[in-house]
């Protein structure tokens, strides 16, 4: 879908396809370099189920400027998605692309039923998109990390609390 709010120039959300990887994998590696590799995310991405289903894309033409990538995950036993990594190219920032690559993964969550999106990042920001801190550390990553930076939207009215170990789905 093309969504051009006043003001700001037009993207294209996509959900990501098979050959879009070297092009997000090379965003990717522009905006964390080498040193991503070192964070608790990536253990649990290790382990996680890809779901380019609910991945997106953001696209100028034949250009990608951001991308958020989600993962089936299970905490405490039930299952739940795993966003990250997320990034938008240097010199496209703080215009909202951001913010729309972020809701409409988590929208494409909802409609597939899940109850909730998981990530690990900056709380001043994802608190502007939903996100809040996982109360008392109730959710653990396989590896150290502030438990401040993780972080949990649920997608349903009655979706309740997440509790326990990020397990494989
Ligand atoms: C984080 C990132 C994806 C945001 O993309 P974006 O398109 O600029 O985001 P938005 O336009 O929706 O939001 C921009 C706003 O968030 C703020 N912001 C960006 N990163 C922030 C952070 N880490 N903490 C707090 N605020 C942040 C900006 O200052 C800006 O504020 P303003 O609206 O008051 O001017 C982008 O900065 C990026 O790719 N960073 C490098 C990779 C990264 O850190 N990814 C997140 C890992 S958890």
């Amino acid at each position: 879908m093309t969504v051009q709010p006043a003001g700001v120039p037009a993207i294209t959300l996509q959900f990501e396809r098979a050959q879009d990887g070297p092009l997000v994998d090379a965003l990717i590696e522009r905006a964390f370099g080498p040193g991503r590799y070192a964070k608790a995310s990536e253990r649990v991405r290790e382990f996680a189920t890809f779901a380019p289903e609910m991945s997106v894309c953001a696209w100028s033409g034949d250009r990608l400027l951001g991308c958020a990538r989600m993962w089936h995950v299970r905490v405490g036993g039930q299952p739940v998605m795993f966003l990250g990594p997320f990034a938008v190219e240097l010199g496209e920032r703080n215009a909202g692309f951001g913010a729309r690559l972020v809701a409409r993964a988590c929208e494409a969550a909802q409609a597939a039923g899940q109850s909730h999106v998981v990530l690990v990042g900056d709380e001043p920001y994802f608190s502007r998109v939903g996100f809040a801190g996982a109360p008392g550390g109730a959710v653990i990553l396989p590896g150290p990390v502030d438990q401040r930076r993780v972080l949990v939207r649920a997608l349903k009215a009655d979706a309740g609390e997440l509790s326990g170990l990020i397990e494989p789905a």
